[in-house]
Formats: structure tokens, sequence, C-alpha cells
């Protein structure tokens, strides 16, 4: 048997890896990739994996990408596992790190996708790749377009992208079009125009940036020694790197490298939360909301195309989704700057703006083993820091000036 299969989540049809697919042809649902672990196990028994300092390469060996080819990459990956004591003591929490991929090459875990799925679109023979975005996924796609040599369009929701992220997208050469519209309706255009006007889309429905995604799962169990975490909070927006993270925790434990596998909390701002609210209804249907909002810019998402992935990935592993207001989300920005020196962006901090919330509610044991996953950095988005923050005091150029302000102070 092949090591990996491309396979519809739900009907199970197989599909062909060497042709862009996002959908299963017969149903319509998304795709995955699966691994098979006795295949898998043994190339990794011959191989020297576990010496390899953590990245997403280290675990080549478990990305579907032909052996041979030529790999595109920034050094993605590799990010830290924070402990964090200040934060830890004032919350009562004895075990509390933050994995901060905001640390990444272009400042989101987009990038450990975006490695793995513009190696592939080489490989693919794609000569133009597209997404739609609220910022990060077109960042980090212009990043890596430019780096392959690739054409890059980006679609996304007019005025409601961080200036850090346009930049970037602006910077690194992408045809950025703003959309009078949301990310829905962005992603939706792309979907729909991709097949015909023969671009590779490289948002989260893609497989192989899921594949990615997964390594930052390997990544914890590595850098705690072999365990993983009892609990493992992360924000949700389109939901595919929820869905990532559960499945990289799931294969290792299926490989035998970790005894267990971490519950998943998934957090939503709360005017973004169709997937919580299906917990908290128990619906087994999404109910899209159509004109989402929140300050979290980067999981301002309404209908999430991987809700489905999400949600069966959140459920195997006993956690649930729930929501955080904006200013939950903004106070807790605010306390991992100022206690830890951890500068994420508002969605970057949503994950413990939930397990606050959740310390509140009594849902948590205070002495729990939990990682908050910090998604994106802070300088993403300036303006949503300097808003909420002390204004720079002005003063005359002269000693006595200074003086009589620290003095006041
Ligand atoms: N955090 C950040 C910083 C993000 O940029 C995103 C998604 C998420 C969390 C949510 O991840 O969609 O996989 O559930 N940003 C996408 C983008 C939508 O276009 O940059 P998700």
């Amino acid at each position: 048997m092949a090591q990996f299969e491309l396979r519809c989540i739900e009907c199970g049809k197989s599909h062909d890896m060497a042709r862009p697919a996002y959908a299963c042809s017969k149903c319509g649902n998304l795709l995955e990739v699966r691994l098979d672990f006795g295949v898998a196990g043994d190339k990794l028994g011959k191989s020297d994996w576990k010496k390899r300092p953590i990245s997403v390469w280290k675990y080549k060996e478990l990305i579907p990408v032909d052996p041979k080819a030529k790999v595109y990459s920034l050094n993605e990956g590799g990010t830290p596992l924070l402990k964090c004591s200040r934060l830890g003591e004032r919350l009562g929490m004895k075990n509390l790190r933050i994995k901060f991929d905001g640390v990444n090459p272009t400042g989101s875990f987009k990038d450990r996708g975006m490695t793995v799925g513009i190696t592939k679109a080489k490989e693919l023979g794609m000569k133009t790749v597209t997404c739609a975005s609220t910022g990060n996924t077109s960042a980090s796609l212009a990043a890596y377009a430019g780096l392959a040599g690739l054409r890059c369009v980006v679609l996304i929701p007019e005025g409601k992208v961080a200036l850090g992220k346009l930049a970037q997208a602006m910077m690194h050469g992408a045809l950025v079009i703003s959309v009078k519209g949301n990310f829905d309706q962005a992603l939706d255009m792309v979907m729909k125009s991709s097949e015909k006007l023969g671009m590779y889309v490289l948002n989260s429905v893609n497989p192989f940036r899921i594949e990615g995604q997964k390594t930052a799962s390997y990544e914890i169990c590595d850098q705690m020694e072999g365990r993983c975490p009892e609990y493992l909070y992360i924000p949700v927006g389109n939901g595919g790197n929820s869905a990532a993270y559960w499945k990289g925790f799931a294969e290792y434990e299926s490989l035998g490298v970790v005894p267990g596998h971490p519950v998943i909390r998934g957090i939503q701002a709360e005017g973004a939360a169709p997937v919580a609210h299906m917990f908290e209804s128990g619906s087994k249907e999404l109910v899209p909301v159509k004109k989402p909002d929140t300050v979290a810019t980067a999981i301002r998402i309404g209908n999430p195309a991987n809700w489905k992935k999400t949600v069966r990935a959140i459920k195997e592993s006993g956690g649930y989704a729930s929501v955080v207001i904006d200013e939950e989300i903004l106070e807790a920005q605010r306390s991992l700057a100022k206690f830890e020196g951890i500068f994420a962006e508002p969605a970057g901090a949503a994950a413990l703006a939930g397990l606050v919330k959740d310390i509140e509610l009594g849902k948590i044991d205070k002495s729990a083993d939990v990682v908050c996953v910090s998604t994106g950095h802070g300088l993403k988005d300036p303006d949503v820091a300097i808003a909420q923050s002390i204004q720079p005091k002005v003063i005359e150029a002269s000693m006595k000036a200074l003086e009589g302000l620290l003095e006041g102070e």
C-alpha cells in the first residue's frame, strides 16, 4: 500500500494526488491525506529523524511530497514553546505554555502550510497560485510564491485586513485584489474561478497545506520530550489549523511516538462563532454567520470552509468550541505582551482568552498541562495595538522636562 492516500472525509473516495483537487468528485466534501501508519513507521525506523532539529521538514517522512522534489523553504516551524510563569501565577495555572507560531518567517503559522503547498504547486507544474484571505494567508502565499517564482493572486476583504499583512502581500509582489465583501465571499470567488483560470488554491481547503500545519503538534510533543499536553487551546476561523493540529497529535499517537493526545478546545470570537454555536446548540449542521465581525480580523469568518473537519477533530479529541468577546481577546493580548514578552495579534491571543474564561467558569483543572497556540505576530496589526495602549508622552528636548515627567509618574 502507498504511504499516503488522498481521500474524501465523508464518503472515503480515493483521489489522484498528482492533480489539483480540493473537494470530492463524488460528493463534494473536502479531501484529506491519510497516512498508512505501517509504511510510515517503517520509514521513520530507517531514518535519523529524531536527531534533526525541530522544523516543518524535520518530519519530511510524514509529509506527502515527492522525496526528490525541490523544497521551497524559508526555515519555517521550530517555533518556541514558552513556559508562562508570570501569567501562570496570575491565573493560578502551574503548567501553562504558549506555542508561539507568530515567529515564523512571515509572522504566522501559515508558513508551515505554505512551504508544503508551494512545493506541491511546483510539483504539479502550476504557474499561478491564489487564495482568499483575512491577511496572513495572503502574506505567506505572496512570500513563498516569490521564492518559487510563481504568479500570485490574492483576494482580500476591503478595509478589513490588518496593515502589516497588507504591506507584506504588496511588498512580496502579489496581485492584491480588494473585494467589496467579506472573506467568505472572496473565498467563494476564488473557488469558483480557480479551475477556469488555471490557478492553484492555497487556502486551507488545500489538503497539502494541512500536512504542513500538522507539524506544529509534532513539535509540541518533541518539545515536551515525548509527552503531549492535556489541553490545547486554539483559535478557529476557517477551521483548517485546528483540524491540522488534531491530525498531528492523532498521527503521533497512532505511530506510537506519544502515549496519548490532548483535548482540543477551539476558540471563536463572539461575532464570528458559527462552530462554537454548533457545540452550544448541539446542532449537526453549521448555520453561517452572515455578517461576521470581531476585532480579531484574522478570524472574521462566518462560513468556515473546514467546519466539518474541525468539528470532527474537536469531538474526536473530547473537546468543544466556545466563544470569547472582543474585550476578552484584547485583555489576553495585553497580558501576553506585558507579562510574558509575547506580542501576538488579536487572533493570536484568542486561545489564551478562551483559557482564562474556562478558568473563571471552573471548566479546567488548575494543575492541568495546557498549551495555548498563539498563531500570529502582534506587529501584523499595529493599529489595534496602538489604539489600546498608553500613548507616548511628548516632552521638550531637555533634562528638566524629562525629570519633571518621571517625578510626576
Ligand atoms: N489565527 C490567525 C493569526 C489567522 O490568520 C487565522 C486564519 C486563524 C488564527 C484561524 O485559522 O482559519 O485555520 O481556523 N487566517 C486565515 C487567513 C483565514 O486568511 O489568513 P483557521
